[in-house]
């Protein structure tokens, strides 16, 4: 295996080398990982995200994006974490660029398709890297700003990465999800790793709603002990409306929006208390910028 390599943007000069691939290094020396940075949660994500089938979303995803005409074969996947949701677009033949906030989970993802080109940067700061024929953000990532001039910001990263005919594809959870799955705890377990999650919603959030989930992580660590990691996952809701004037604001044109199955299909028509998440199509707005 090839040495994760991870660019930071903002120095574009200087590739930063964060470890062996074998075994990636953490400088510590800052004191304990923030419970609120993915940093914390990136080595037990894959296993957390085990029962996800990552090969049949990007299947609907592609599926839709031929459909609204998809005009290449290169992608940039926002808050693309360990690489899962980008891995089966590399499959697919697409040259592919991830981007995340968080250094530990570019890593893993690193580790994993050492063919993709990582860049380390917030996604509502990120420069223009290239021309992308699709932009795509998903697993509710965007849900984690906490502004709607975030969302705004991160739609101008969008809108600056696009080629003119190019495809921004981002998935949102709906009020559902904030009324029920952030509204629940539950426990699940992969191997002998162990998950709680405690949803810190309630059953009726009001849209726009901010909600909290922690993720309570045990992890065997040999003679009957076991290692607790907690992260925090500060989250909001998203009304329509709002995503579609700050995609306005961004310059971008919304194409449709549609309603996420449970098994990762998608429908023509999205309904905040019937699905969990939805899935906005944009592309670059003939006048641009829309102030
Ligand atoms: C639920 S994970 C999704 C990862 C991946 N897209 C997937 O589908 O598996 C959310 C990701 O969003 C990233 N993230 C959260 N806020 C971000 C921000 N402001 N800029 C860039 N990445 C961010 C986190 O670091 C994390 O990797």
């Amino acid at each position: 295996m090839s040495e994760a390599t991870i660019t930071h943007s903002g120095h574009a000069d200087s590739t930063v080398t964060k470890g062996k691939s074998a075994g990636v290094v953490f400088d510590m020396s800052e004191g304990p990982a923030d419970p609120a940075s993915y940093d914390v949660f990136a080595p037990f994500y894959d296993a957390f995200t085990a029962g996800s089938d990552y090969d049949a979303w990007a299947g609907y995803v592609l599926a839709l994006a031929d459909e609204y005409g998809l005009a290449g074969r290169k992608l940039l996947d926002l808050a693309c974490g360990t690489g899962n949701s980008f891995v089966p677009f590399l499959r697919a033949g697409f040259e592919v660029t991830g981007c995340d906030a968080s250094g530990a989970m570019l890593a893993e993802a690193a580790r994993k398709a050492p063919a993709a080109r990582l860049v380390e940067a917030d996604v509502r700061e990120l420069p223009t890297l290239d021309r992308f024929h699709l932009v795509t953000c998903f697993d509710d990532s965007l849900n984690y700003l906490s502004e709607e001039r975030d969302l705004a910001s991160a739609f101008g990263s969008i809108a600056a990465n696009l080629h003119r005919e190019g495809l921004a594809m981002f998935d949102l959870n709906t009020l559902l999800a904030y009324r029920t799955t952030f509204a629940t705890d539950s426990v699940s377990a992969h191997g002998d790793v162990i998950f709680a999650w405690r949803g810190a919603s309630r059953a009726d959030a009001a849209p726009g709603c901010r909600a909290d989930a922690s993720i309570e992580v045990f992890a065997p660590r040999g003679r009957g002990l076991y290692e607790r990691v907690t992260s925090v996952h500060a989250q909001r809701h998203f009304p329509r409306e709002r995503v579609l004037d700050a995609l306005r604001r961004a310059g971008l044109a919304c194409l449709g929006v549609h309603g996420v199955l449970a098994d990762g299909g998608l429908v023509p028509d999205a309904d905040e208390l019937r699905h969990l998440k939805v899935l906005y199509v944009a592309r670059l707005a003939e006048g641009g910028v829309d102030e």
